[in-house]
């Protein structure tokens, strides 16, 4: 159906990359420490099965924090964009990039989060990355908070758990906007704000074993902090930058019911809800009436000031953007009562093939949810994230012959094509991690997701040296024949 399409002029190609991921440098000129320069490497063998590795409790913080521990921590040393920051550019403009989306080290700019002065190098790297950017014509696109926080404010605020940072947040919003007014025009306020009721620590710096209620509890307590601290910086965002875009993130969670018992589909239909929970309040304006029924339902009482309501109605997002890796099944339990919005699906899909990390593969449910989006908001849509993550084999002669990259990319960006025809509003694409970085959820190497292959290892060795895959040259051809040729 899509012979000879191509996306409207203007179509923002990319990729994805967050700063904790892919920097590293975790102490060069001034930088404080970060709660994810916290996540351990944790060999496969001794993870038990989990699919997290980088959560931390109070006691390990402590420990980490005091310095000789044995233990690696593949954040802190990313894969040092940067001091190669210069010749990982030149690549994206290789591949044509039209966009490149990153984040700011908080603790860059605010060390400890509490300086009243930010530290000007960081600001000043920053400003290097911009300009060396905009040099090939790419546009910078702006995540303020990608899984991240000043390691100081976890241990003395619990980090979102408590109301105060929102005005830490807003500084570091403002000194941003006022910095980089002339750089940037797009920008994302916190990635994946659903994900923190799965991941307290890497989405709101928060100890679980520092939590006096229930987990739940503190989980909405924090989101809703965030929701205001999104909406002040939206609306900061728009008096410092005429022109900007600013957006809310979510983590998609597509979900599909079990069977057609009606059960399963309401279910289903719940499962949805709280994953729009987010756009609900940050596209829409005001918490849906199905969550304040949850909320009275499983004893969560959120605290409010009075003016919260009416600043998120008041400062609305530009746009949605999410990321998309895979599609969930929703099904009926008497005995469960919470609506959790996972992460990765309990049940199997018979229909889907999986990733090496048993991420099921499901490109229609892509097109589902643009077009599931976009008919209940009307707003533009941006896909912020989707990609594979597999493991790569280096032949003898440097190439990297990544046929299940290209055919996974492929697939998806052909239903971004029929969302499209089907009427969607899509701003663009950045494929997540176009070089390889390390990973969220398991701190490896070897989950790779990029063009671009770089040389280290789960343990930190390597040259760093980088090079070209095969899906480079597969992704630079899409990109300058604006999605036609495939
Ligand atoms: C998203 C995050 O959830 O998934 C990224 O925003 C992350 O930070 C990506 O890297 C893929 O997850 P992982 O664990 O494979 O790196």
């Amino acid at each position: 159906h899509t012979e000879g399409f191509s996306f409207p002029q203007g179509f923002l190609w990319g990729g994805a990359t967050a700063a904790n991921q892919l920097e590293g440098a975790y102490d060069a000129d001034g930088k404080g420490l970060s709660t994810s320069d916290m996540a351990p490497f944790i060999p496969h063998e001794l993870r038990d099965g989990k699919d997290f590795t980088f959560d931390v409790d109070s006691v390990q913080l402590e420990e980490y924090l005091d310095g000789d521990t044995g233990v690696y921590f593949p954040k802190r040393k990313g894969v040092d964009f940067y001091n190669h920051y210069k010749e990982d550019i030149a690549l994206f403009a290789e591949m044509g990039f039209k966009v490149f989306r990153l984040s700011i080290a908080w603790t860059r700019i605010f060390p400890t989060g509490e300086e009243t002065v930010p530290n000007e190098a960081g600001l000043a790297f920053y400003d290097k990355v911009f300009d060396e950017l905009l040099k090939y014509g790419i546009e910078p696109l702006v995540t303020i908070s990608h899984y991240e926080m000043p390691v100081e404010l976890s241990r003395k605020y619990n980090g979102w758990e408590n109301r105060k940072m929102i005005e830490l947040y807003l500084k570091f919003a403002n000194t941003l906007f006022d910095r980089y007014k002339n750089k940037v025009k797009y920008w994302i306020t916190f990635n994946e704000m659903n994900m923190i009721l799965t991941s307290l620590y890497t989405g709101g710096g928060i100890l679980e074993d520092r939590i006096l209620g229930t987990k739940e509890q503190v989980a909405y307590q924090a989101t809703h902090h965030q929701f205001v601290a999104s909406a002040l910086a939206v609306k900061s965002c728009k008096e410092k930058i005429p022109g900007a875009q600013i957006g809310c993130m979510i983590c998609r969670l597509e979900t599909y019911a079990a069977s057609s018992k009606p059960e399963d589909a309401l279910q289903t239909l719940k499962e949805d809800q709280m994953n729009l929970f987010y756009p609900e309040v940050q596209a829409r304006g005001e918490y849906p009436a199905y969550m304040q029924r949850y909320f009275k339902e499983n004893q969560i009482e959120l605290v409010k000031e009075p003016g919260d309501d009416q600043i998120l109605k008041d400062n609305t997002v530009d746009y949605i953007a999410f990321s998309y890796y895979m599609t969930y099944i929703g099904k009926y339990d008497p005995n469960d009562n919470s609506n959790s919005g996972m992460l990765v699906s309990q049940i199997k899909n018979p229909h889907l093939q999986v990733s090496e990390w048993g991420w099921p593969i499901d490109p229609i449910g892509l097109r589902i949810a643009l077009n599931r989006l976009y008919d209940r908001y009307r707003m533009p849509l941006f896909i912020v994230e989707n990609g594979l993550g597999a493991k790569d084999v280096v032949e003898e002669d440097g190439s990297v012959h990544d046929s299940y990259r290209i055919d996974y990319l492929q697939k998806h960006i052909e239903q971004m094509r029929e969302a499209v025809q089907d009427g969607v509003e899509l701003m663009g694409f950045t494929s997540w991690g176009p070089i390889d970085i390390i990973s969220c959820s398991t701190s490896e190497m070897e989950k790779r997701y990029g063009f671009i292959y770089v040389d280290q290892d789960n343990s930190g060795n390597g040259t760093l040296e980088r090079s070209r895959k095969d899906s480079f040259y597969w992704y630079k051809k899409v990109i300058e024949s604006n999605g036609s040729e495939l």
